[in-house]
């Protein structure tokens, strides 16, 4: 069901990778909504070409950006200028760390890697708002959107360096989200998410095991992709405004659940 949410707003989704990638979903919601917008991937991720299938769908031109390239970025915005004017939300739906991917324990981390994941997955983000910032890209009342996950909050001893990369990430999301209130009205916040079955989810050691885990400790269960989507859409619609510099759980009260009916049956076994 669409309800015309986000009619005659455009703007840019970061981190589309394949069918399974939360940005995806979004994008499929943002086109239902009426949305109109550009999707950016590493050109590495847009050589891959599954993205061409979901730009064709939504009417979307792809254009490449590395999130952590100044200049990538500063092309990327001018082209959003010249095709859109000004844009009304940003998507920052974009994570690695190298230390995961090459499976170094957190206490004997590789800090070259450590920098690398740390500049992808957190400082892209003020890298963007940046580049939007100076090129005054947003339109008042703007929305942009960072996705953490609640290791930044609590220990997962396998979520390794993204902790840490995630507590940075909505740090930049408060801060940020002070001086373009100040600007003109843009709000900035971070959705922490379940756990989502996507290629940089499960690229985390034991993510079935910690999918399932937060699915029954979960009143509601894990919040699903397309869930996630329906958020965002929201959360870029006219309908939350004054929404600003929060991280904002969508994890079907997993944050603030300390034991479910499921884990304790488990364990009275
Ligand atoms: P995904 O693997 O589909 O998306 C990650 C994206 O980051 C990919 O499209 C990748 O190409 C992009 N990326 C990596 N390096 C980049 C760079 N230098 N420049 C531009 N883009 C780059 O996985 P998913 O799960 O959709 O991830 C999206 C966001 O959601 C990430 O921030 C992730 O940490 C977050 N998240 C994911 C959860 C999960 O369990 N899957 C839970 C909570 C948050």
């Amino acid at each position: 069901m669409s309800y015309g949410l986000l009619k005659g707003k455009k703007g840019i989704i970061f981190g589309a990778l394949n069918e399974q990638s939360i940005a995806w979903k979004v994008a499929e919601k943002c086109h239902q909504e009426g949305a109109e917008f550009i999707l950016s991937n590493a050109p590495i991720a847009i050589r891959m070409g599954e993205l061409n299938g979901l730009a064709e769908k939504c009417n979307a031109e792809v254009i490449g950006a590395d999130a952590t390239s100044i200049e990538d970025l500063e092309k990327l915005f001018d082209a959003a200028i010249a095709k859109f004017g000004k844009i009304d939300f940003i998507l920052h739906s974009i994570g690695m760390s190298v230390n995961v991917r090459k499976g170094k324990h957190y206490t004997a981390l590789n800090y070259d890697w450590l920098e690398k994941g740390w500049d992808v997955s957190a400082v892209s983000f003020h890298k963007v708002m940046r580049v939007a910032y100076e090129k005054d890209v947003m339109n008042d009342w703007g929305s942009i959107l960072g996705l953490s996950y609640i290791a930044a909050q609590r220990t997962f001893p396998d979520y390794n360096d993204m902790a840490d990369n995630k507590a940075y990430l909505e740090s930049i999301a408060r801060t940020f989200g002070y001086f373009f209130a100040e600007k003109n009205k843009v709000r900035v916040n971070t959705i922490s998410q379940s756990p989502t079955m996507t290629t940089a989810g499960s690229g985390v050691k034991g993510f079935d095991a910690f999918f399932n885990y937060a699915d029954d400790i979960s009143p509601l269960g894990n919040a699903t992709a397309e869930e996630c989507a329906d958020y965002c859409v929201m959360m870029f619609s006219d309908l939350t405004k004054k929404v600003t510099m929060q991280n904002l759980y969508h994890d079907g009260g997993f944050s603030n659940t300390g034991v479910s009916q499921k884990v304790m049956e488990k364990y009275q076994k």
